[in-house]
């Protein structure tokens, strides 16, 4: 049969949403200067649906040095992959500011997070070694599990027995030259709950383990200066591999990992998405060390965040919204109901209250469940939080149409 014919009948995960939903549901525009109010169909909307935590992306200065630095170098610059003829200054540079940031020795930038870190994962660990991660991490520890030729298992989600199990089981099959790799997230980003992290670091001392975090959501939101969760938890010592990413709250492209200088060096030679693939262009990586330069010297972008997250779920819960129990800045609302109700919350919020917001049903969580993800930005104002719980308030005889005791808190 032909490959194209045979995908007339192959559905997407997303089912219709990726046809009739498209422009709307699936790949919607969202126009004008990037910012906490867009425009979305022609109509002015206040998002909370952009990663860009700081409001970095808008900032006049980074604006401004984009555009120096971009006539400077050139969007072209370096060509090739770093190995070869893609490296400079500016990269280096930007390694050694990241791993000071961070507090680790080495930093290695990566093109992109997600091809970074299934390489990371894929070339540490061979089929003699034993892969353990969190049963809720993001597709991307869970790609590079698939390339990875290891033994791999999954631990219930931040579940510190589960984890221990499943030590306890990799470390009894153990041969001489095998080693365990651990990975978990910093931040869930649907949950907005932190991984266990500190509990983890302790399992050190009766496992013999390595840890690598995904810290997307943490880096710029959480630790006393920024350096994510690690630092918040007070344990970035013990994370061996720490994973950041310039899409949130740099609001950039390209992405790092930091550790030890043996380990890069490792990586360097052996990470393939990195070895074959073109290098970050030079204003990119110059705007990205302007970038953490200014995430480190502004602290007060992370106290408005924070300002905006607990205002904004408090108020969510004063009307009776059901806020999951997060402990980062992502602010997952979860009510009982069907796709459709998914949809039509989108809907009525974008339509009727100028409010954009994006939501996930089944598969994504448990069959009944619909969970709307708002993300809270330092350059939201209380307007917009108040015009936004205004509108979940109006929106409520919908959204708890069919919960029995009116609303599931
Ligand atoms: C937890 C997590 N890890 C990794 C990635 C991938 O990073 P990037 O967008 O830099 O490819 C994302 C999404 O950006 C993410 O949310």
């Amino acid at each position: 049969m032909d490959l194209f014919d045979k995908l007339e009948n192959r559905n997407s995960p997303l089912g219709p949403f990726t046809s009739e939903g498209y422009g709307y549901y699936t790949f919607p525009k969202l126009e004008g200067p990037l910012g906490p109010e867009m425009i979305f169909n022609g109509k002015d909307v206040i998002v909370w649906s952009i990663n860009d935590y700081l409001g970095i992306g808008a900032n006049p200065k980074v604006r401004k040095f984009d555009i120096e630095a971009t006539e400077k170098y050139s969007l072209s610059a370096p060509m090739g992959a770093r190995l070869l003829t893609g490296n400079s200054d500016e990269h280096e540079a930007l390694e050694r500011e990241l791993a000071d940031f961070v507090h680790k020795p080495e930093a290695l930038l990566l093109n992109y997070g997600y091809q970074g870190i299934m390489s990371v994962i894929h070339c540490l660990v061979d089929r003699n070694d034993f892969l353990i991660y969190d049963e809720l991490s993001h597709a991307c520890i869970v790609d590079g599990k698939q390339l990875a030729m290891s033994d791999t298992s999954v631990f219930k989600h931040n579940d510190i027995e589960s984890l221990e199990r499943q030590l306890k089981r990799a470390t009894g099959r153990m041969k001489p030259n095998s080693s365990i790799l651990v990975v978990t997230e910093g931040v869930f980003g649907m949950t907005g709950d932190l991984g266990k992290l500190k509990e983890i670091v302790a399992l050190k001392k009766k496992y013999d383990f390595r840890l690598l975090v995904d810290d997307a959501h943490g880096l710029g939101t959480l630790g006393k200066d920024g350096s994510g969760t690690g630092t918040e938890l007070g344990c970035q010592d013990g994370i061996d591999i720490y994973f950041g990413t310039f899409a949130k709250s740099v609001a950039l492209i390209g992405a790092f990992v930091a550790t030890k200088p043996r380990v890069k060096e490792f990586l360097i030679a052996n990470a393939r998405s990195q070895v074959f693939a073109k290098s970050l262009p030079l204003p990119i990586v110059a705007t990205a060390r302007k970038r953490i330069r200014l995430i480190r010297e502004n602290p007060q972008w992370r106290e408005k965040l924070w300002e905006n997250a607990l205002k904004l779920r408090e108020g969510l819960r004063n009307i009776g919204y059901n806020v999951l129990p997060s402990e980062s800045p992502v602010t997952p609302v979860l009510t009982e109901g069907s796709t459709e109700l998914c949809t039509t919350i989108m809907r009525e919020l974008r339509e009727k209250h100028g409010v954009f917001v994006s939501g996930v049903a089944y598969p994504v969580v448990p069959k009944g469940m619909v969970l709307i993800r708002l993300i809270p930005m330092a350059s939201h104002t209380e307007e917009h939080i108040e015009t936004t719980l205004n509108a979940f308030e109006a929106i409520k005889p919908i959204v708890f149409q069919n919960v029995d005791e009116g609303v599931t808190a």
